[in-house]
């Protein structure tokens, strides 16, 4: 059964999430906006939302079963960059729930969980010069600097019913992390985790049913196996 959803295209808001905190809960409301005064990244951070330049997504669910919240980033993270490899197949994941092409970001996931609903919000960079986005933390690319031109429409459409499928597969447990961990070439490689003053380097051996980062450490004293948790640190792949 195809899942229903409905998308209202505005102008301008503040952020497609908290456009979406104020209005009465409807299952599958998305909103696309062409510009956000303050677009909001994860940890607090910003998200550049310059009018028709990319594309901001906002879409809200009821409460997830409690067993499975941890998973909503990692399962829309899949949904996301199953739409984008369509234009860019080397796309991929980088834990918990960005899409990088060629170690450049470009599509972040804020999700949020309030106390009657779930926000899925996706930006991805859609026509940004790589000189527009060369002031940002970390290296960044778009739609079109990767030479894909695409109507910020259709993509919106492809990504709500993607979201929509991954959504029921989460909310029934039917959403397994070795569906993330194939769009993501982190097993194995080195990592820094970057939390607060310390920086330490430490080996992803997978990701666990959770969805934390399970890694190794060559501490001093021998090694040593952390879990990390994505509201916690951020991740650079060396
Ligand atoms: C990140 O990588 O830090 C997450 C970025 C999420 C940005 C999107 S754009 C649509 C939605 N509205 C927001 O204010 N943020 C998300």
């Amino acid at each position: 059964m195809k899942e229903t959803f409905r998308i209202l295209f505005v102008d301008e808001v503040d952020s497609t999430n908290e456009y979406l905190k104020r209005v009465p809960f409807e299952e599958a409301l998305f909103v696309v906006a062409d510009r956000q005064t303050k677009g909001k990244g994860r940890r607090g951070k910003n998200w550049i939302s310059e009018k028709g330049k990319g594309l901001y997504l906002s879409g809200m669910f009821s409460l997830p079963p409690l067993s499975y919240r941890s998973l909503a980033s990692l399962s829309f993270a899949v949904a996301t960059v199953s739409v984008v490899k369509k234009y860019i197949s080397r796309a991929y994941l980088k834990w918990p729930n960005d899409v990088y092409v060629d170690g450049r970001k470009l599509c972040g996931i804020l999700v949020e969980v309030l106390k009657d609903r779930l926000i899925v919000g996706v930006g991805v960079n859609v026509s940004y010069s790589r000189d527009e986005l060369s002031h940002l933390e970390v290296p960044a690319t778009s739609l079109l600097a990767e030479g894909v031109s695409v109507d910020r429409k259709v993509l919106a459409e492809e990504l709500a019913e993607r979201i929509v499928l991954y959504k029921e597969k989460l909310y029934v447990g039917r959403f397994d992390v070795s569906e993330f961990e194939q769009f993501c070439p982190m097993v194995g490689k080195t990592v820094k985790i970057i939390d607060g003053k310390k920086s330490p380097l430490a080996r992803v051996l997978g990701i666990d049913r959770e969805g934390a980062l399970i890694v190794e450490f060559d501490d001093e004293g021998g090694r040593r196996v952390g879990r990390i948790f994505s509201a916690d640190v951020s991740v650079r792949i060396l």
